[in-house]
């Protein structure tokens, strides 16, 4: 008996001692097939009947005693090792949200969006057409004959090729949008056209990639009055200034007749300039009547059908309200100058929920 109380409390010291790889090696060596415990009831086999029945008992309470002191290690183990792994492994749900770098919205997309906002409010649908236009569709069809100046002025890039026996260029303006409209479609109409258009040109105010945005209205008994109050209208809602003066100027283009030239009302006090009434204008966009020879070209008759048309520059108009200086920058993929000048993601512009 003295011999099972040494393995016993040598057993239990050890157990207590012992880290999850040291219980199953212990575990081994004392209740395995070679194990000391095992070895002892290998041994009963040679007492008499007597003492076998005694020591057997003991023995078997002994390997309970321990497997129980080994199981009851191993749960007190495995519960701390798990604690330290959920301690280490902590989650705190309850931090803020790290800021992410959000994407911007272009000022030109904003620019176009909020454009689309205030003419689709009035019942336009927006109108597109191909940057790569023939030299019939960009010119001819709005009345500007070949040895016409415009085609100069408008530096226009020429490509090598043709279609249908025509020249082909990068649409110098959107108003040949106008012209794709018309010759598919039967009136009435009122459809704006925003999109890119080219001029080799380049400074502060010109890039020889830029955009428009082309309105067209055709409709019976139409005149001056209508085209002045839609783009009155158009420039106070787009500018916020309810009482923005707008002032028609005669002007010249071969498409439209009578043509007009838009200036809006703006002061200039300390170097910073402030759209609304002052004592200065800003030249804003170009208009007029469609003229009657565009119509014909475009399959449409004088005799029944009006319509006035205009064009205006989208960097002018984003610059003007948003305070860019240089419309080259637009350009210039330059991320500080988008997160700048750059609008948030998620707001779409609408009459309803503002600009
Ligand atoms: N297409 C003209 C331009 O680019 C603008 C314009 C459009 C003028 C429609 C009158 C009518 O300058």
């Amino acid at each position: 008996m003295q011999d099972m109380d040494a393995v016993r409390s040598d057993v239990l010291a050890q157990v207590q001692a012992a880290d999850l790889e040291g219980l199953e090696r212990l575990r081994v060596a004392e209740l395995g097939k070679k194990g000391r415990i095992t070895a002892l009831m290998k041994e009963l086999g040679g007492l008499d009947p007597e003492a076998r029945r005694s020591r057997g008992a003991a023995l078997n309470a002994l390997k309970e005693e321990v497997a129980a002191a080994l199981e009851a290690r191993r749960a007190v183990l495995a519960a701390a090792a798990l604690d330290a792994r959920l301690d280490s492994e902590k989650l705190d749900v309850t931090l803020p949200i790290r800021p992410e770098r959000q994407g911007r919205i272009h000022p030109i997309s904003q620019t176009i969006d909020e454009v689309i906002a205030i003419f689709g409010e009035m019942g336009f649908v927006v109108a597109e057409g191909p940057d790569i236009e023939d030299d019939w569709t960009n010119f001819g069809a709005l009345n500007i004959p070949p040895e016409h100046p415009a085609r100069q002025e408008m530096d226009t890039f020429y490509l090598p090729g043709e279609r249908d026996g025509r020249r082909l260029v990068l649409r110098t303006h959107t108003s040949p949008v106008q012209v794709r409209t018309m010759r598919n479609q039967q009136p009435p109409i009122r459809i704006i056209a925003p999109g890119r258009t080219y001029r080799s040109d380049y400074d502060a105010t010109h890039s020889p990639m830029f955009h428009q945005v082309e309105g067209l209205v055709i409709d019976r008994d139409l005149h001056m009055g209508h085209l002045k109050g839609c783009l009155s209208e158009f420039l106070r809602a787009y500018f916020a200034v309810d009482d923005l003066p707008v002032r028609f100027r005669p002007s010249y283009f071969p498409f439209t007749e009578p043509s007009a030239e838009v200036d809006i009302g703006c002061a200039r006090d300390g170097g910073t300039l402030r759209i609304g009434p002052g004592r200065d204008w800003l030249e804003i966009l170009g208009c007029g009547m469609v003229n009657p020879v565009v119509l014909e070209n475009c399959g449409i008759d004088p005799g029944q059908w009006q319509g006035f048309a205009f064009g205006m520059g989208l960097e002018r108009i984003g610059m003007l309200k948003y305070g860019i200086p240089d419309l080259r920058t637009f350009f210039e993929s330059d991320l500080r100058w988008l997160r700048h000048y750059g609008f948030a993601a998620l707001h779409q512009p609408s009459m309803v929920t503002g600009l």
